[in-house]
């Protein structure tokens, strides 16, 4: 009995001396296998790369890291009255520019206006929004509509020529110096602005209008995205969309005929813009963006 006891002890220590050990080496174990793998992830990041740099995001936010190259207050001075075209684009043809592929904005415009109810309604959801666009105007509405033309400048928004009569035809010199200076004394008249950004009617480059603008060293803007003229509210956003680029100019207009289908998206267009991260800027605002980044070597 007492030997039993005694074999039954010496078992019993004989167990406990093989579970500790086999605790103490299993532990060993698993600390060991815990250090290899951070090592493998600590190596795995290349060093002074945070993981947030290979997603930047889509939308623009506040925060220090992530904010846009260029602001709008770096630029704001630069459109108003006494704004010259930058010397790269002087005598140029452009339907957009190119920035970084960290710089996301893009450019309103709106054609043929001043005009009754339907420019006061386009800038009325501008101003609400807190948009600045650029307005191609034609010469022969401004003696209609100068209070119209006055608060487009007086609201911050970028002024461009588009001729007095909106002719496709063909201009002699002398007809196409008339079409532009006509049009621009209009202009300054009302608002004090010396516009050097000019719009073909129709985007026809080869009628002459052009190739005066150009003799007068101002930047010929034509556009990378053209508004819808027919469909739903819902189409006319996502033609906007599907076709936005950054540095691009968007086509719209407002005046010439019944822009209700533009006025209806154009809150929806300036909300889903800003939603894929994109700054509305104006054209001078556009071009000074460009030109500031190839200085820096972009
Ligand atoms: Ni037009």
């Amino acid at each position: 009995m007492p030997r039993k006891k005694l074999s039954a002890r010496a078992v019993y220590q004989q167990y406990l001396w093989l579970v500790m050990t086999g605790l103490l080496m299993s532990s060993i174990v698993s600390l060991a296998i815990q250090a290899s793998t951070s090592q493998f992830w600590v190596a795995g990041l290349p060093e002074n790369v945070s993981a947030e740099n290979n997603n930047p995001p889509l939308v623009e936010t506040k925060s220090e890291s992530h904010q846009p190259l260029i602001t709008l207050e770096d630029i704001e001075p630069k459109q108003h009255r006494a704004y010259q075209a930058l010397e790269p684009f002087q005598g140029q043809t452009i339907s957009k520019v190119t920035l970084s592929p960290y710089q996301k904005a893009i450019a309103l415009t709106f054609d043929d206006g001043p005009w009754p109810r339907t420019t006061s309604k386009v800038l009325d959801i501008l101003q609400q929004h807190h948009v600045q666009a650029t307005f191609f105007v034609l010469g022969s509405n401004i003696p209609h509509y100068p209070d119209l033309l006055k608060r487009m400048a007086q609201e911050g928004h970028a002024l461009g020529n588009h001729t007095w009569s909106h002719g496709y035809h063909y201009h002699s010199s002398a007809l196409a110096q008339r079409e532009l200076q006509r049009t621009a004394a209009a202009i300054e008249k009302h608002t004090g602005i010396k516009t050097v950004l000019f719009r073909p009617p129709g985007g026809f480059l080869n009628n002459g209008l052009v190739a005066e603008a150009h003799a007068q060293q101002q930047v010929t803007v034509l556009w990378s995205v053209d508004d819808i003229y027919h469909g739903t509210v819902d189409q006319v956003v996502q033609n906007v969309l599907q076709n936005a680029t950054s540095g691009g100019i968007v086509l719209m207009h407002d005046g010439g005929g019944d822009r209700s289908l533009t006025i209806k998206a154009l809150p929806q267009v300036i909300f889903q813009l800003r939603q894929q991260g994109y700054q509305l800027v104006t054209i001078p605002q556009l071009l000074e963006m460009a030109v500031m980044e190839e200085r820096a070597g972009k």
